[in-house]
């Protein structure tokens, strides 16, 4: 018999596509097994104040293809600190909840490594961010939608940018990993791909472009992710114009990139992952996340999550240059 009989579930940080479909999951197979699911709001926010509401099968009907979160997400500053998460303990401890399922990227994975090592709370994390920037699993929740969003986007670019020869500066999401915007840089057919891991210079991107139209390329398209503000896309075009004279058109594709309904792929994704991360409780695991490695669904530490860094795949890197020529 598991010891546990309620557990707590939060989404946090950036939402993401397939968190629904997570939250489903979890509350699904914890009261198959007669377990009781408290829904926190708004992330460690709610769990400081105490926020919360008893979830049910039916709550969670109607939600497996809607996008964002139906419990909300904020990026709490109080529960970076030792106070708040002390209070966040005492609230699961009077509301009776065991144990804690933390759906969200890294940041939210380092708040449940926290609350597990200072109050013992048993937390297993689930992977959600479009961003697909969290070590040891291949895939979050949330980066294929995105992906096939951006990449929808890219092609209506496309269509105006061939009819006018233009040169078109695409803005796509990711504030320290580039893996958005390289995925979306292969799949679109960009002609760059500026990136934080791999920076270009604009020189060499305006010597690709000069390239291109010797052998008879009349439209580009370059793709930047974000980096550390949105806007990065208004400065790449001014460098290019400064030292051409050309006028790239700009497209920022901001939050519509964290909207929309979960693809297909997303939805499974969470449905295992749910599912998973509950069995994981139940089997009495705690300081992990569940993950995503050769299509399976492994535990992965909360220390070694936090110790690496995910690397944006070099081999994607050199093909989206291989294929822009
Ligand atoms: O982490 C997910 C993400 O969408 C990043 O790609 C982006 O840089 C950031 O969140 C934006 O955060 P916010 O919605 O708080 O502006």
């Amino acid at each position: 018999m598991s010891s546990i009989s309620r557990i707590g579930i939060l989404t946090s940080g950036g939402d993401a596509p397939g968190m629904n479909a997570a939250i489903r999951a979890v509350t699904r197979s914890a009261i198959s097994q007669g377990i009781d699911v408290i829904g926190i709001q708004q992330g460690y926010l709610g769990l400081i104040n105490s926020d919360f509401k008893t979830l049910y099968r039916r709550s969670v009907g109607n939600i497996l293809h809607r996008g964002g979160t139906i419990l909300k997400s904020e990026r709490c500053k109080e529960f970076r600190t030792k106070e708040g998460r002390e209070k966040a303990f005492q609230n699961l401890k009077n509301h009776k909840i065991d144990a804690l399922v933390s759906i969200g990227g890294d940041g939210t994975m380092a708040g449940a490594l926290a609350l597990s090592k200072e109050c013992g709370t048993p937390c297993v994390g689930i992977p959600g961010t479009i961003d697909n920037d969290i070590y040891g699993t291949d895939m979050t929740i949330g980066f294929d939608t995105a992906l096939n969003t951006s990449t929808e986007a890219i092609d209506r670019v496309r269509d105006t940018a061939t009819s006018h020869d233009r040169i078109f500066i695409v803005e796509v999401m990711g504030r320290d990993s580039g893996y958005l915007a390289i995925s979306v840089g292969v799949a679109g057919g960009a002609e760059q791909v500026f990136i934080p891991e791999n920076p270009v210079k604009v020189e060499s991107a305006i010597e690709h472009i000069q390239n291109g139209i010797k052998t008879g390329k009349k439209s580009h398209i370059l793709i930047t992710a974000e980096g550390k503000k949105p806007g990065r896309a208004y400065d790449l075009a001014e460098a290019i114009r400064k030292k051409t004279g050309w006028e790239p058109k700009i497209c920022i594709l901001g939050h519509i990139q964290r909207g929309g309904a979960p693809s297909a792929q997303d939805r499974i994704l969470a449905s295992r992952m749910g599912q998973k991360a509950t069995e994981a409780l139940i089997a009495g695991q705690t300081g992990i996340m569940v993950a995503l490695q050769n299509n399976s669904i492994v535990a992965v530490s909360f220390d070694e999550i936090v110790k690496n860094q995910k690397r944006v795949s070099m081999e994607l890197i050199e093909l989206a240059k291989l294929l822009s020529h």
